[in-house]
């Protein structure tokens, strides 16, 4: 279980009409626990959700603050329009220690593609794969318009494509990934289109070269019915391909707590004693996959799977 921590806003600015960058520091000002880049913090906004965002810095042993940016979704459940109404300079919030669901590989060559807010993570990894001049880091950055664009000025170089829908249309990705590279990493974060799009146009390419940001439930992959067995009682609860888990489990009267719904904080964790499980979530360790899962956003990788009330093994 990660630490919690409580750190004072020092900085709050709009980068676009809709995202809004938060600098976040220990109130004595004390260095923070580390992270690289990839990592997100589980932040607990002043309305009460618990949302997972990405740190935008490089990181390193001992940072002095970790920055997040925040687009406001004016459709989604509460979390980002609690964070741009209501936190401020000054306001102190509850945030976890980091943890990275995406980490850096080395590899000698990158590909990076990042959709809207997906740059979050992406921009951390090219800022410090580019600290030393490395070449062969390259970034393809796609958003809606360059007024919708955050961190715009910085991704010119020759290596650079910052593509804007609005009155180009989408970018044709093919002919960036057509040819599979062993000696390439790609690494993608985006809305669910772009990622289905990655996913797709990289089928013939070795799976561990592809890495995926899967913050949300919105954001995964192809979803499949399947059955969830609930092991006190036998009951047996089918999940279709549109609700998760968590979702099915409480339509059949089943209780399971919840908070951040976006596979980022843990709470919904069961476990499990039969069947495959498709971790889809950003907060589990190695450990915990091997018996558990997280219901908001994992699934099934089976027709069938057994779960039950999640009991943590480890020593207190
Ligand atoms: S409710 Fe947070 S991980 Fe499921």
């Amino acid at each position: 279980m990660s630490s919690e921590l409580r750190l004072r806003v020092s900085e709050a600015a709009d980068l676009t009409p809709a995202v809004r960058r938060f600098v976040l520091r220990d109130p004595d000002g004390g260095a923070l626990p580390a992270y690289e880049p990839g990592a997100h913090v589980v932040v607990t906004v002043p309305a009460g959700h618990k949302r997972g965002y990405s740190l935008v810095e490089p990181g390193g042993a001992r940072p002095r603050e970790y920055v997040v940016c925040v687009r406001r979704d004016d459709a989604g459940r509460g979390g980002s329009a609690s964070m741009h109404r209501d936190v401020t300079m000054g306001t102190e919030l509850v945030v976890s220690a980091p943890a990275n669901g995406f980490p850096l590989e080395p590899s000698p060559r990158y590909l990076f593609i990042a959709g809207g807010i997906g740059i979050t993570p992406i921009r951390a990894m090219v800022r410090r794969l580019r600290a030393g001049g490395r070449t062969g880091v390259r970034l393809l950055y796609l958003t809606r318009s360059a007024a919708e664009t955050p961190f715009l000025n910085e991704f010119g170089g020759p290596e650079d494509t910052v593509h804007h829908s609005d009155g180009h249309g989408p970018l044709d990705l093919w002919p960036h990934l057509a040819v599979p590279d062993d000696d390439v990493r790609v690494y993608c974060c985006g809305p669910a289109p772009l990622m289905r799009a990655v996913r797709t146009l990289t089928a013939h390419w070795r799976a561990s070269r592809i890495h995926m940001e899967e913050f949300t439930a919105a954001g995964t992959g192809m979803s499949l019915p399947f059955t969830a067995v609930w092991a006190p009682d036998g009951r047996r609860v089918p999940v279709p391909a549109h609700l998760s888990l968590l979702a099915a489990l409480r339509r059949a009267g089943v209780r399971v707590d919840s908070s951040c719904e976006a596979g980022v904080c843990g709470t919904c964790r069961l476990t499990v004693l039969d069947g495959e499980v498709d971790h889809r979530d950003a907060v589990s360790t190695e450990k915990e996959r091997l018996g558990s899962m997280v219901a908001c956003v994992s699934r099934a990788g089976s027709p069938e799977i057994v779960v039950g009330p999640y009991e943590n093994e480890e020593p207190v």
